[in-house]
């Protein structure tokens, strides 16, 4: 397959091969889709500031995360339902991140059961979490997923409801199946269509005592992620979180919040490095990921574009995404004099 030269032009292939109802769901954004925009306007709006005369000659993208060694920052966000996109599903979507040597989040709306999609996988991978209204079904898939291998859990917090998801509407949702929750009863909506907010999937009691129950009882490091506030983001800590991830869940949620780059440094600030502090949304270049750094941020996580790379090529397509992220990150430092991710400072953003 001839792969196009940039991560963004993926998307148009993508778009060709997939049902309109398929293609909106993953495109599409809360509302009138600004903090969508604004997540990709907000990275490129920041201008660099490259350091010359340094010698570049070895550029070295490794990091570590947790307890991984990771040779580059870049990871794959949580996202439901990969059959819309390959029939391979998440299988194929690891098996594309063990290539691209990227760590995986998979999602608790998985089109393939934890168990099954991590068969056979040498690579490290975390698991998202969506609190379920029955906190013993939480406690079960937390319980599922570690024995399965997922190094840690990353406890979605920014969808406690549905938001103002107008495609969806227009549209209706494709339909998917999601094993992880197979043996869940369908929660009884008796609230009238036009009041309907909730999902039978979240958890609108998800609050700070939950939060503290699976910080007490999962095997595995817990992550927050959907912070966009300072406070919370160190409330968080405070409790015992193991790492912040910055997100606004890919502009899907809440309109009109912030974009993540604009809510970075707060976060950062508040958390004090005193755990590792991830970012997603609009990250579709290489200087993406190198100014995300710069503004403290250890690791970014990206959404659409691997779903697009998923789409178009399966395995190979999400490898693909990650290499030229990889690569264009690589031709940054390089070009900013910067030879290590610690030489990402914030100064080399132009003021
Ligand atoms: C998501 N996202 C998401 N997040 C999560 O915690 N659990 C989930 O199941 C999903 N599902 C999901 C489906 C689709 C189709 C998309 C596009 C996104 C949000 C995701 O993890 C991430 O925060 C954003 O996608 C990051 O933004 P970009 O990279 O897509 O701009
Ligand atoms: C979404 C949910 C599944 O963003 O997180 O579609």
């Amino acid at each position: 397959m001839d792969w196009p030269v940039n991560v963004g032009d993926l998307e148009p292939l993508a778009r060709d091969r997939l049902e309109p109802i398929a293609y909106d769901y993953v495109t599409g954004g809360a509302a009138d889709e600004l903090t969508l925009a604004d997540n990709v306007a907000a990275w490129r709006r920041l201008r660099l500031a490259p350091r010359n005369l340094v010698d570049v000659s070895s550029l070295d993208t490794s990091t570590k995360l947790l307890r991984h060694d990771l040779p580059h920052p870049i990871l794959l966000a949580p996202v439901a339902a990969h059959s819309l996109f390959h029939p391979g599903a998440e299988r194929e979507t690891l098996r594309g991140a063990t290539a691209g040597e990227a760590l995986a989040v998979l999602s608790t709306m998985s089109s393939t059961a934890v168990e099954d999609a991590a068969a056979g996988v040498s690579s490290p991978f975390w698991f998202q979490l969506y609190a379920q209204r029955d906190p013993s079904a939480t406690d079960s898939l937390v319980a599922r997923a570690a024995a399965a291998g997922a190094a840690a859990v990353v406890l979605t917090v920014d969808t406690p409801t549905l938001g103002a998801r107008d495609r969806d509407r227009r549209m209706g949702l494709p339909p998917s199946t999601y094993p992880n929750l197979s043996d869940l009863p369908e929660e009884p909506d008796d609230t009238p269509p036009h009041r309907r907010v909730f999902h039978s999937r979240f958890s609108p009691s998800l609050s700070w005592p939950v939060l503290r129950h699976l910080l007490d009882t999962s095997p595995v490091p817990v992550l927050v992620k959907g912070v966009l506030r300072a406070d919370v983001a160190a409330q968080a800590v405070d409790a015992g979180v193991a790492g912040v991830v910055v997100s606004n869940h890919g502009g899907r949620n809440l309109d009109t919040v912030p974009a993540t780059a604009d809510a970075l440094p707060g976060v950062v600030q508040a958390v004090q490095g005193r755990v590792p502090v991830l970012v997603d949304g609009g990250i579709r270049r290489g200087t993406d990921v190198a100014k995300a750094l710069m503004l403290g941020a250890d690791a970014v996580l990206v959404g659409r574009p691997y779903v697009w790379g998923l789409t178009v090529g399966g395995a190979e397509g999400v490898a693909f995404v990650l290499d030229t992220l990889r690569t264009e990150l690589e031709m940054a430092m390089g070009l900013l004099g910067a030879t290590t991710l610690a030489d990402l400072t914030p100064d080399l953003l132009w003021d």
